[in-house]
C-alpha cells in the first residue's frame, strides 16, 4: 500500500533471492527464511518520507542520510516481532553493507555481514539496474 515501486522491487528481489539461494544449495529451513528477509528487506522505507522516496532526480545528501536509515529502521520494525528469525531482521539490516566496507549503516565487512544480506545485496541492485525508477531509466533492458 506504501508504494507500487517498492512492492514490486521486494518481489523481484524475492525471486532472485530464491533462485541464488536454491542455487547455492541453502536448506529449506533457509530458503524460507531468506525468501521471507527478501521480501521485508526494505521494510524500513515506510519511515522514510514519501517525498524522498518519490524524489526525482539526485538526492541531497541529507536526503541520502535520510534514506540510509530505512535500514536501521526495517531491523527495529522486524526485531519487536518474536517469531521472525534474528537472520530476517538482518537482512533488513545489512543489505546494503558491501564486502570492502563502503556500504551501510556499519560499515561492516566480508564474513561480519550475513550470507544472507550477501545474497540479497546482489539481488537488491541487479533489480535496481534493470528497472525504471523515477529518476532515470534502467542502465540494462531487464
Ligand atoms: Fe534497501
Amino acid at each position: 500500500m506504501f508504494d507500487d515501486y517498492l512492492y514490486n522491487h521486494s518481489v523481484n528481489v524475492t525471486v532472485y533471492t530464491l533462485v541464488l539461494a536454491r542455487e547455492l544449495n541453502f536448506s529449506e529451513r533457509q530458503i524460507e527464511e531468506i525468501g521471507i528477509g527478501a521480501m521485508l528487506h526494505d521494510i524500513g522505507k515506510m519511515h522514510v518520507p514519501k517525498s524522498i522516496i518519490d524524489k526525482p532526480g539526485k538526492l541531497t545528501d541529507m536526503e541520502f542520510e535520510v534514506v540510509k536509515e530505512h535500514t536501521t529502521y526495517g531491523y527495529e520494525i522486524l526485531k519487536q516481532f518474536k517469531q521472525i528469525p534474528q537472520a530476517v531482521a538482518n537482512c533488513a539490516y545489512q543489505h546494503h553493507e558491501r564486502l570492502d566496507g563502503s556500504g551501510y549503516p556499519l560499515g561492516l565487512k566480508e564474513s561480519n555481514i550475513h550470507e544472507y544480506a550477501k545474497i540479497m545485496a546482489v539481488s537488491d541492485v541487479f533489480d535496481a539496474v534493470t528497472s525504471n525508477r523515477v529518476y532515470r531509466n534502467a542502465f540494462f533492458a531487464s
